[in-house]
């Protein structure tokens, strides 16, 4: 089939050539991006009097019965006519003649394929936004009902000092938190359009390219020609605050599951997002939190890899940049699927109170309470660190906690501990006094959820 760019050449590449250098396989996914530029374009040609008004008609026209067909699924791409781009040139000419072929004036493929790269995150990102804060809502709505449950707060995953789980769970809202950020900040630089630029130079034809940009919703267009079809930094953003949001699903993620081991038993995740074993029949797999921490390394995966393709490349378009499209497709489906799974699991999950409240009364998490107290009535921290971890140490040797420790057997190590150390020591009493700013007390909990419906 003769290409459409096939004027200079003798003779034309074997099929198994052409389909080594075609994106249509997965550049098909832009068929309404590429629509909508070409119909902004088009339109711009016909204001700016490049074309006459009755031939942009004729191609509006077309584009039109193209946009419908492509909604019903019914195009036919093929691998001789490359990519997107030339695919849908071609169904053009092919349905209204070679009026058709006008539609490319004063454009490249290389501004083109960058515009549908932007409108493409234009309009997914703030998908993702959303998405994101859906879940910050769904984590709000269980941490109010868990502002009083105390859980073992974790160091080197060795029980710590206990928490109220409200504050546990909201770490994952504050991450969320900074990750919509990062999203909403990125659309400033997505929302800007390179259509105009041309191959690379700019145009001969006295294009508007703030009427491009109006038509298509961009709030500003590339200074420099050269930057604009050569920028795919928009594109390395998206792909790493992705790496980064996955990162903060992963640990969540990891904790969901260690959470739902016999061992830990923390929480119970609902059937609707767990999944049975094919020969065990007594088990119940966090199968969703392990495929959301295994995507991660997709995520991973697609930031190197665009950054890699872009490192060596001289400016301005080179053929190499065709290999943003697969990773940045990749990655807009894993995150979208990744949180609207995670917000489920997380909205129905049971969080096993008296399990939390058993494993809180049963460590030694509360042995800084003990510190803290003789601190308090003038013992140099240091040595109150050193009497209290021999306390611990006596209750190790007779297989009790601290709150089973007799009175006279404290006194052992410092006249210093009374009869009320008994309510210092209790593990929510340890929760409530923790009031500094920040902090897990119960009071600061609930200043801090307060703050976070706020941000919603
Ligand atoms: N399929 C190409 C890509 O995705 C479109 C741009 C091609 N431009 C060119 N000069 N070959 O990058």
């Amino acid at each position: 089939m003769a290409k459409l760019w096939g004027g200079r050449f003798q003779k034309s590449a074997e099929a198994w050539v052409d389909e080594f250098g075609a994106s249509i396989g997965f550049d098909q996914q832009l068929v309404m991006e590429d629509i909508e530029g070409s119909v902004a374009h088009v339109t711009m040609l016909g204001e700016t009097g490049i074309l006459p008004a009755e031939d942009v008609t004729k191609i509006l026209d077309g584009l039109a019965q193209l946009k419908v067909k492509a909604e019903a699924d019914e195009l036919e791409f093929s691998v001789a006519n490359e990519d997107i781009h030339l695919n849908l040139e071609k169904m053009l000419i092919d349905l209204i003649g070679p009026v058709g072929g006008k539609l490319h004036t004063g454009r490249s493929r290389n501004d083109q394929v960058a515009t549908d790269m932007h409108l493409f995150l234009k309009k997914r990102v703030p998908e993702v936004i959303g998405l994101i804060e859906n879940f910050q809502k769904t984590i709000v709505t269980q941490a109010e009902q868990h502002v009083e449950t105390i859980a073992p707060g974790y160091t080197h995953l060795q029980r710590a000092q206990p928490v109220s789980f409200a504050h546990h769970l909201m770490v994952y809202f504050w991450q969320l938190q900074r990750d919509k950020e990062r999203f909403t900040e990125s659309m400033k630089r997505i929302d800007i359009l390179p259509l105009g630029a041309g191959a690379m130079a700019g145009t001969t034809f006295p294009i508007d390219r703030l009427k491009s940009a109006e038509l298509l919703g961009f709030a500003d267009v590339y200074a420099n020609s050269m930057d604009a079809v050569s920028d795919r930094d928009f594109i390395v953003e998206f792909l790493s605050n992705s790496a980064l949001l996955m990162t903060h699903l992963s640990r969540f993620a990891e904790e969901i599951i260690i959470w739902s081991t016999d061992e830990f038993k923390f929480i119970e995740l609902d059937d609707a997002f767990s999944t049975g074993s094919s020969i065990m029949p007594q088990k119940k797999n966090p199968d969703m939190a392990e495929l959301i921490r295994g995507k991660t390394g997709r995520a991973f995966g697609n930031l190197v890899g665009l950054l890699t393709v872009l490192k060596g490349t001289p400016l301005t378009y080179n053929k190499d940049m065709q290999e943003d499209k697969e990773g940045m497709f990749d990655t807009m489906e894993t995150v979208l699927g990744s949180l609207k799974i995670f917000e489920g699991m997380v909205r129905t999950m049971t969080v096993n109170t008296a399990r939390l409240h058993g494993a809180v009364h049963s460590d030694f998490s509360n042995a800084t309470e003990l510190a803290d107290y003789l601190a308090t009535k003038g013992m140099p921290f240091r040595e109150a660190h050193e009497v209290t971890g021999k306390l611990v140490y006596t209750c190790i040797q007779k297989g009790i906690y601290l709150l089973d420790l007799p009175l006279e057997e404290m006194k052992k190590e410092s006249e210093l501990l009374e009869e009320d150390i008994y309510d210092v020591l209790a593990p929510e009493a340890a929760v409530r006094r923790r009031n500094s700013l920040g902090g897990t007390g119960f009071e600061q909990v609930k200043i801090q959820l307060q703050k976070a419906k706020e941000l919603l």
